[in-house]
């Protein structure tokens, strides 16, 4: 019952708000076609990364955790043609599958995917000097979201941000040992509360994704709250 409204609450906005893009459409379908789960950000939170993009005038912007790209697409789109949106994913097929997709969306310049285990391909990113990022999309395997959040700050300039999904996790959050991805969020959400150069809020999410939630952290650069 709940859980039904938050999915109809989420077509309304979607209707209303979120223009209809066939690529993405196209992408989510490629996806199931092909076999990927259906975990991709929802329609609104794709949106709403989109336009953290465009408030940080981002022109590069780094994801960790790709699957069929959708959430790539969203960000990609506020890029400007010189732009770059770097993904890493773990998963060859979700790869091919993404590459189809972002190529599909007319973005297949503009975006890189990067096969392999995100903790061992992120120094490679680095080198190539693809850094720094203006946003960085933190969306993979949960229990290595602390080492994800150490290596985005270190790429990541003065003033832009980074976004990571599933941090709430039903509110599991709460209790420390419930599993690997619960201990993966909160050992990053203490690491925050310890960087004395950055600074930030997580937000509770209801809709098409269940209860879950984002954390937002704006990097200063230097501590000064
Ligand atoms: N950001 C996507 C959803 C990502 S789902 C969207 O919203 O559209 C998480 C993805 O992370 C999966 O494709 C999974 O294969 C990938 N993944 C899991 N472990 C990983 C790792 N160690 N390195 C890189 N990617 C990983
Ligand atoms: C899962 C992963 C996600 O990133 C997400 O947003 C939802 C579910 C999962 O692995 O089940
Ligand atoms: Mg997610």
């Amino acid at each position: 019952m709940t859980e039904t409204l938050w999915n109809d609450v989420d077509t309304y906005l979607t209707d209303l708000l979120v223009t209809p893009d066939p690529a993405l459409a196209t992408a989510l379908a490629a996806s199931e076609a092909a076999g990927l789960p259906a975990i991709a950000v929802s329609a609104p939170q794709g949106k709403m990364l989109h336009l953290f993009a465009r408030m940080l005038g981002a022109r590069r912007i780094l994801e960790i955790g790709t699957l069929g790209g959708y959430s790539a697409i969203w960000m990609a789109r506020a890029l400007p043609s010189d732009g770059k949106l770097v993904t890493l994913e773990a998963d060859p097929k979700h790869a091919e599958v993404a590459r189809g997709n972002l190529a599909r969306a007319g973005l297949g310049e503009r975006t890189e995917v990067v096969v392999g285990k995100a903790l061992d391909t992120l120094p490679g990113v680095d080198a190539r000097r693809d850094a720094p990022f203006d946003l960085c999309f933190i969306d993979a395997d949960k229990a290595n979201i602390p080492g994800y959040f150490d290596a985005s700050l270190a790429m990541t300039r003065r003033g832009g941000l980074i976004v990571v999904d599933n941090v709430i996790r039903e509110g599991h959050i709460l209790e420390p040992n419930h599993d690997d991805a619960v201990r993966g969020v909160r050992a990053f959400n203490e690491k925050v509360a310890r960087e004395p150069r950055v600074t930030a809020t997580a937000i509770q999410t209801v809709g098409a994704k269940g209860y879950d939630g984002f954390c937002m952290v704006l990097v200063m650069g230097e501590a000064n709250g």
